[in-house]
């Protein structure tokens, strides 16, 4: 039978906290179903720096080379504030990043309906709200050359190059196609090409890409009306993909809508590598009091078991068995309401557990 071999980096603040729930619910999911999860540990981050001297020590690395998946906390803290940035515990994630080669971030935004008074928007708006946007990593504006600054006529000129190569695109954008197959198969691509002409190639290689999977539907958008259109009708939506700088910015969009940092996974895809973590992060002014809120963390094991090893039926159950526990009304500080069951850290996990039992 199959074993998963899960490389768990907890790192910094509340990032043990965090890890250690998600691998609880995981044991017990793999008790549950008889699949079985192998997790081995490695130092990422400032706990790094201080044990081994930097952020992504050489056996890190190797541990996630060698893993079928990824698990991480978060990095970083006040401590390290101090060092130069090449020093950094944040220095660690890139490294990881770059390393693992994964160029699609995926970024689930859903609004859940006992938490929904916490959404900035009208819950009428808000109601259903269940999307991904999925962000290409590794190329546009952030990477394209020439860029830096330079001096034209006597004067200083700025200068950042967005370029795509077709390859870079089409396999982000077959991506996100697979990621729709697997949800409610809807795909909007976003873009600005009434005035780029990279994002006229964008829109080709949907257009072609889109012969591949027939059975999704395909929307195009303009970054500047999609932005409007996420906060108008966001229920309307389900997978969305763009690049790296669009998607910067409307990943954060959406994150807002929900209203809740401690609830919001993430992944990250390559070719070979994957990456899931929650997108807050070590969060130190909570760090050791037992209060950070688990479901982000263990959101994103339900996105490894869909996405690296196509467990729907786990993924799924995980999901479940956290909309079930806020149903029951348990809170941890940080989305709690008045009338609902403050919890900390353990019990909410212990609560998680106890819903994924029910509904197993
Ligand atoms: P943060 O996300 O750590 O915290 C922002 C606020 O949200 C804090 O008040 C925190 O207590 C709260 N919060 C975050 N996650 C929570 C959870 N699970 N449960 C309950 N409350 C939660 O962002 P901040 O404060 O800007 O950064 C703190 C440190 O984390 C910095 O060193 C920063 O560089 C690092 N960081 C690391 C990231 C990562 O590892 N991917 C991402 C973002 C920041
Ligand atoms: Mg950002």
């Amino acid at each position: 039978m199959a074993v998963y071999k899960i490389a768990v980096l907890k790192g910094d603040g509340i990032g043990p906290e965090i890890v250690n729930s998600a691998l609880r619910v995981l044991k017990r999911l793999g008790e549950l179903s008889g699949v079985s999860f192998e997790f081995e540990e490695g130092l990422i981050g400032g706990i790094a720096i201080d044990q081994k001297g930097e952020p992504l020590p050489q056996e890190t690395l190797e541990l996630c080379l060698k893993a079928d998946a990824v698990l991480l906390g978060a990095v970083g803290g006040p401590k390290w504030d101090n060092l130069p940035t090449s020093k950094r515990p944040e220095k660690g994630l890139l490294q990881i990043r770059k390393a693992l080669d994964l160029y699609a971030n995926l970024r689930p935004a859903k609004v859940y309906e006992p938490l929904i008074s916490a959404s900035p928007l009208k819950e009428e708006v808000a109601r259903g709200t269940d999307f991904i946007v999925i962000r290409e990593l590794t190329g546009d504006v952030y990477y394209g050359e020439p860029r830096g600054i330079f001096i034209e006529n006597g004067k200083r000129v700025g200068i950042n190059t967005m370029k795509y190569t077709e390859d870079e695109i089409r396999r982000v954008v077959k991506k996100a196609f697979e990621v729709a197959l697997k949800r409610r198969k809807k795909l909007t691509s976003v873009d600005k090409s009434n005035v780029l002409e990279v994002s006229g190639l964008w829109r080709d290689i949907v257009e072609e890409e889109k012969k591949n999977y027939p059975d999704v539907e395909v929307e195009h958008l303009y970054v500047d009306n999609c932005a409007m259109q996420i906060v108008r009708r966001p229920s309307s939506f389900d997978v969305i993909v763009t690049g790296n700088i669009f998607g910067d910015i409307l990943s954060d969009e959406a994150a807002v809508i929900t209203g809740s940092l401690g609830m919001l996974p993430s992944a990250s895809l390559g070719e070979k590598y994957a990456l899931y973590e929650p997108v807050h992060g070590s969060a130190p002014d909570i760090a050791g009091k037992g209060i950070a809120n688990p479901i982000a963390t263990i959101l994103s094991t339900a996105m490894m078991l869909r996405y690296s090893f196509n467990l729907e039926r786990l993924a799924s159950a995980i999901e479940r068995a956290v909309e079930l526990t806020l149903q029951k009304g348990y809170r941890t500080p940080d989305i709690y309401s008045e009338g609902c069951i403050k919890v900390g850290t353990e019990q909410m996990t212990d609560a998680i557990i106890n819903s994924l039992e029910e509904i197993w």
